[in-house]
């Protein structure tokens, strides 16, 4: 029996509470963090990362599940082969960075990282015999929790998202993969407040990232790279943050991944938001003052339009831990630096962007410093975001954007077009 090697535990009261039990909160109201007993999963660093070769054919769930949620029966486990996700080499766009990489989690099975979370939190579900699931989306999680719903015998997803507020792929993601999909008149955060509402009230289980088994799952896409990278750790990462889950799982598996021996030192974060949208970031300037929810602003980074965010104290944790910095960037910069890498084959969504654009920003403040090795997490596909992308380049206005020509079928014309 492996449930024993997990336990719920508040990041607060510290207070314990068994795996199976269904709960997202402590009694005392803080948020929980999943805690596995490590050493006895994981007893001799090297011999784990020596078997770790042998195991590439696996998904990366099953892989690394020693280290992110060794309680998970292996006859629950729903997967949609997730992970294995490339780590792209650009350092030769940009050589002012030491090695610059990019790692695309857009190229999971729905499009985006929500995937090697939902691995987890579905299959979690399913092991505790549920047979429906829910959660609030501003696109990405509604989409892979609706997959994951669809790809488990008799299980029902249900998704909750802001009307109006999420692009017509995403949209059509949780719609074609079977859920049951409401439109809320409100934002990502209304929806999230209805979503804890209702699943207080009835036995549906919530898979949105205040869920800390989903968390687990997250923590592969940090494990992931390092094991690219053949566990020598860059000077950096740089994540874009909404909910700030996505950060909290990356800061929690590295710390683990330190205190396990299997990399000797640790890389500083920084998380990117927009500038209408930036709790976290407001957070940080005032020396991580508490939380003041805001009114999140409209921006092309639609899936990070969060102004409360659920995980903060988690990812102010993390922050600290990593000697962090957030950073905020505007439209301009999002939409001109998500131009720039599409161009070089790399296709991918407004929210990764706010992390190149971060990223660039603090190599040009001098925080990430010249030579340094960094790498940016890429959440999710160009390809959720046809229209953003389209708007941008059909504007000669807009700094590199790609006009398409439209002319009538005729051979002089196309010559003149061709400048040929
Ligand atoms: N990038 C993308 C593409 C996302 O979909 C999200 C979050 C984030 C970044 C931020 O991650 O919330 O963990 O800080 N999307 C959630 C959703 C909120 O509902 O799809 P986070």
């Amino acid at each position: 029996m492996r449930t024993n090697l997990s336990i719920f535990t508040c990041i607060e009261c510290k207070k314990e509470y068994d795996i199976a039990e269904i709960r997202y909160r402590c009694d005392c109201g803080d948020l929980l963090e999943v805690i596995h007993d490590l050493d006895t999963c994981i007893s001799k660093a090297d011999n784990w990362k020596a078997s770790l070769d042998g195991r590439m054919g696996e998904t990366a769930f099953h892989r690394y599940q020693d280290i992110l949620f060794p309680a998970l029966p292996e006859a629950s486990i729903i997967s949609l082969q997730e992970g294995n996700t490339p780590l792209y080499d650009v350092s030769h766009a940009f050589p002012d960075f030491g090695k610059l990489k990019l790692k695309h989690e857009g190229m999971n099975p729905t499009l985006s990282f929500k995937d090697r979370g939902m691995v987890a939190g579905v299959s979690w579900a399913n092991h505790l015999g549920y047979r429906k699931v829910i959660c609030a989306s501003t696109g990405d999680t509604s989409a892979a929790m609706a997959a994951y719903a669809g790809a488990t015998p008799d299980m029902k997803g249900y998704v909750l998202l802001p009307v109006g507020k999420i692009s017509p792929e995403q949209l059509a993601q949780a719609i074609t993969y079977g859920a049951l999909t409401v439109g809320i008149e409100s934002d990502f955060d209304g929806c999230m407040k209805l979503v804890q509402k209702l699943t207080e009230k009835h036995n549906i289980y919530l898979l949105n990232s205040m869920n800390s088994v989903r968390i687990e799952g997250q923590k592969a896409i940090g494990i992931e790279t390092l094991h690219q990278l053949d566990w020598k750790v860059p000077e950096w990462f740089v994540i874009p943050v909404g909910n700030a889950g996505n950060i909290s799982a990356l800061g929690k598996g590295l710390r683990e991944l330190n205190d396990l021996g299997i990399i000797d030192k640790v890389p500083r974060l920084a998380g990117v938001q927009t500038i209408g949208a930036s709790p976290l970031y407001e957070s940080y300037k005032n020396g991580y003052a508490d939380l003041i929810a805001q009114k999140a602003q409209p921006t092309k980074a639609s899936a990070i339009q969060i102004g409360d965010p659920v995980s903060f104290k988690k990812a102010v944790r993390e922050l600290k831990h990593f000697n962090g910095v957030v950073e905020a960037v505007s439209e301009t910069e999002l939409m001109d630096w998500k131009a720039q890498i599409d161009r070089l084959g790399i296709s991918i969504c407004p929210n990764s962007a706010v992390a190149v654009a971060g990223a660039m920003k603090l190599m040009d403040n001098g925080v990430i410093k010249k030579q340094d090795n960094v790498v940016i997490i890429l959440t999710a596909h160009g390809g959720k975001f046809s229209n953003t992308a389209v708007t941008y380049h059909s504007d000669k206005a807009n700094q590199f954007a790609n006009q398409m020509f439209t002319i009538k079928p005729s051979i002089d014309e196309l010559e003149r077009t061709l400048e040929l």
